[in-house]
């Protein structure tokens, strides 16, 4: 039978406010739910488009309690906070999605890996470090990361030799096989409280080099149609090994025509961003359909995209002054973000920006030369 449904259509609470919640709590908005968020600050760029803010940290007991008690359904933008309190709650009957547990389990990227390994899911080789000498294990370079509390490559330490060792990462950590890869992909995943799966396209990311943050994203990826059907087939499996509700982002290396996974995202991802502008559904509209049971979208390209991340530019702090705004938005087909931070600091993530062009070439091309000329700066000089 057909259910009926009234206004609000369910109350969504938000763990985090940033730019990922605030564009989930835009979609969610716009199609009649109600969205409160936690946030330990209440100037967040979620915050000025949400129904209501609780202010708390995320690893406050008792706003995450609050906040999951008051909702019809729980979700996260970000994984950094308390699983234990969210898995009692999970326990008592209310809905989490994605579940306690594999937030847990993904928010220790060890833990993580293991996972990929036992369900055969190719990723690169690695080893835990449990004493200064198992840094060696894998030969040099290699690539140590920090179990918990790592984003945007902070938490992220290439070894190239033996005297890097002193430069290592003291907190609780596994060492990585090092990839030379050519390229980075990425492939986001829906999967509903069903069971039903929606692939969006692979797209290629490219780092900022400076920062370590991913800095152009291109739908398509522009590889080989049987190497995307192999990323697209291994995100899939990812995803459903993880038995996970939501939109999960599955970052990974094409090396040596083979693909391996780095990491999952466990929300809403910075890769994922072009869907806006790009697909049928967007990635936010995906997510907040897919926790609430209800039908997910087409997630098909309409038309090529490359996207680009706004940073602060270096050298600058204090309330962003917007460089070249007019000239990015006289291009055609270029979407403007801007997530509402009102403090800059060098590579910060202030907003970002899509181009859709029915050519991908032309699309990069106009996404590359606004980077040269739109500028976050602040009123500042750091
Ligand atoms: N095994 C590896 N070999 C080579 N480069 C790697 C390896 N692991 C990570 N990197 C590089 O470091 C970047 C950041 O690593 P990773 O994605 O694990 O960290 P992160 O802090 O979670 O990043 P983000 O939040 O940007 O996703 C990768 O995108 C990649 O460019
Ligand atoms: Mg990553």
């Amino acid at each position: 039978m057909e259910k009926i449904f009234h206004y609000p259509l369910a109350r969504i609470g938000i763990i985090g406010g940033g730019q990922l919640g605030k564009m989930m709590a835009q979609k969610a908005q716009k199609m009649g739910f109600h969205v409160t968020i936690l946030t330990p600050d209440p100037d967040c760029p979620a915050a000025p488009v949400s129904d209501m803010v609780i202010t708390g940290g995320f690893h406050d007991e008792e706003k995450i309690s609050e906040l999951v008690q008051q909702s019809d359904v729980t979700t996260i933008e970000i994984e950094h906070i308390n699983t234990a309190i969210l898995k009692d709650m999970a326990s008592a009957g209310h809905r989490i999605y994605p579940s306690p547990d594999l937030l847990e389990m993904i928010k220790d990227k060890y833990q993580q890996k293991e996972m990929l390994k036992r369900h055969g899911i190719p990723t690169p080789a690695y080893h835990f470090v449990d004493s200064p000498g198992s840094l060696k294990k894998l030969g040099f370079p290699v690539v140590q990361k920090a179990c918990r509390g790592g984003y945007d490559g902070k938490g992220v330490m290439v070894l190239r030799d033996e005297r890097d060792i002193e430069k290592a990462i003291q907190a609780e950590s596994f060492i990585e096989e090092y990839i030379p890869f050519e390229m980075e992909l990425a492939v986001m995943v829906a999967r509903s409280i069903q069971g039903d799966i929606r692939c969006y396209p692979v797209v290629a990311m490219e780092f900022d080099d400076r920062a370590n943050i991913c800095d152009l994203v291109t739908a398509p990826s522009g590889l080989d149609p049987a190497l995307e059907k192999q990323a697209r087939d291994i995100a899939v499996n990812t995803v459903k090994a993880l038995d996970g509700v939501g939109i999960f982002g599955v970052e990974m290396f094409l090396s040596n025509g083979k693909i391996l996974v780095n990491e999952i995202a466990p929300r809403p991802h910075n890769s994922g961003h072009y869907t806006i502008e790009a697909c049928v559904t967007c990635q936010f509209e995906q997510h907040i359909r897919a926790i609430t049971g209800l039908p997910l979208g087409a997630a098909e390209l309409l038309c090529p995209a490359a996207m680009i991340n706004l940073l602060g530019e270096e050298g600058y702090a204090g309330r962003p002054v917007i460089e070249g705004l007019e000239r990015a938005l006289s291009i055609p087909g270029l979407s403007f973000h801007l997530y509402g931070k009102d403090q800059t600091r060098p590579y910060r993530k202030m907003g970002h920006i899509t181009v859709i062009d029915r050519e991908r070439s032309k699309a990069i091309e106009k996404a590359l030369e606004v980077k040269q000329f739109l500028k976050i700066k602040g009123e500042k000089q750091v």
